[in-house]
């Protein structure tokens, strides 16, 4: 059984995630989607928040919703999987995946990172635009999974 693990902040989980766990099942047989802390970031949802919309987006899937605090090096550790899976989108965030994939490696040297090259559809997406777009009143449809747009809308009401 090769299992990887999918970090993120996951705030909301958009259907370019939901496009790069479905892939990332070609190649694995689970999936561990760990929420962990970016601290350069002020989540809208909670983490249980977050959890539950990855939990149902994921239902008939081989995964696993979990929550991390400190280092993503030392939780991999932990679970004892050192696969980590991420989502490569335009060319300015190589330079954040890559120094976080070398930095990962240097702190727990087993682990390599597998980037997924985003598909095209959603290589413009973000979870910060959805929530402006949400948040202006615009539609998210067909941007996340259905979940989510309802709790947007209800959010922003
Ligand atoms: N399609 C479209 N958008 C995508 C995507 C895809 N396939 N994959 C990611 N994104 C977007 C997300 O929506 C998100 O948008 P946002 O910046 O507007 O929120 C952005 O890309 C990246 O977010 P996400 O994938 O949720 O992860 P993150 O970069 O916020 O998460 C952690 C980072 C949590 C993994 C990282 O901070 C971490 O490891 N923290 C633990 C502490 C640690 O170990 N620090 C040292 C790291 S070396």
């Amino acid at each position: 059984m090769k299992t990887a693990i999918y970090p993120g902040s996951f705030d909301p989980i958009t259907n370019g995630h939901l496009d790069i766990i479905h892939r990332s099942l070609h190649l694995f047989d689970k999936l561990i989607v760990a929420i962990g802390d970016n601290p350069k970031k002020r989540p809208l949802f909670t983490i249980a928040e977050r959890k539950a919309f990855i939990e149902e987006s994921t239902r008939k899937l081989p995964v696993t919703v979990d929550v991390f605090h400190g280092l993503l090096a030392d939780y991999c550790a932990q679970k004892k999987c050192f696969i980590i899976v991420r989502g490569l989108r335009a060319v300015s965030h190589f330079e954040y995946e890559f120094q976080m994939a070398l930095m990962n490696r240097q702190l727990q040297p087993q682990l390599e990172t597998v980037l997924f090259m985003t598909d095209k559809e959603y290589f413009y997406l973000s979870s910060t635009l959805v929530k402006d777009l949400a948040k202006n009143g615009a539609s998210v449809d067909g941007l996340v999974p259905r979940i989510v747009a309802k709790h947007l809308r209800h959010k922003f009401v």
